[in-house]
């Protein structure tokens, strides 16, 4: 299961998941983004939290529980997925974009106990941790991009003066794939 699917990063994580076994959920923000996921990147399923309701999308995307959850987004939709993890699950804390504009507290996982009951993990994971291993990982990735196995979708904006707005793209779900902002 992987929040932010359509992102940069989940779309990457899940389609690497799918090359090394996984059955791969995605949650994502609209028809287009869920089609995408499922029609062009394999994804098994997927569930549009926008316009879905979360917690049976759950039940009808991972009847069996969750095994991995790995979360860019945080707030209620960790909070939703915490009571399907199974035994001895994993969750990864890779991001957490639904908190980062909080003007208030950060909202944690009511949840939490959840974890307590499946004697289950959860753990920040950054990138950087894992310079040591870029090379292979640049290795396999280019291998997967040749032979078709992992598709990269790039959202690029041109000049520098539409930062602000491009910015903020990743806080209203209007970017489609890694988004870059060209300076020329
Ligand atoms: N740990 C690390 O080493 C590491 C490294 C890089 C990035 N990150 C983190 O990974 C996450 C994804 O980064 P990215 O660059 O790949 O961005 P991204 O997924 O390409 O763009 C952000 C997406 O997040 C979704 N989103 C925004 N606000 C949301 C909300 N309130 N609830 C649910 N979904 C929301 C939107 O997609 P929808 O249209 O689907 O809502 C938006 O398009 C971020 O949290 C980032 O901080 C972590």
């Amino acid at each position: 299961m992987i929040s932010g699917a359509a992102g940069a990063v989940g779309s990457i994580a899940g389609q690497i998941a799918r090359i090394k076994g996984c059955r791969v959920v995605g949650i994502a923000g609209g028809a287009d983004k869920c089609r995408f996921l499922t029609e062009k990147l394999g994804f098994d399923g997927v569930i549009d939290y926008k316009n879905d309701d979360l917690a049976a999308g759950l039940k009808r995307e991972c009847p069996k529980g969750v095994d991995v959850y790995f979360d860019n987004v945080g707030g209620d939709i960790l909070d939703t997925v915490l009571p399907r993890i199974n035994l001895g699950a994993r969750v990864v804390i890779c991001g957490a974009i639904s908190q980062y504009n909080n003007k208030d507290a950060v909202k944690g996982p009511s949840n939490y106990l959840s974890l307590l009951v499946n004697r289950a993990r959860m753990e920040g994971m950054v990138v950087t941790d894992y310079v040591s291993r870029y090379p292979e990982a640049m290795r396999d990735m280019a291998e997967w991009l040749s032979s078709g196995q992992l598709k990269s979708k790039e959202d690029i904006i041109e000049g520098l003066q539409t930062f602000p707005e491009t910015l903020m793209k990743l806080f209203t779900g209007g970017n489609f794939g890694k988004l870059i902002l060209k300076v020329s």
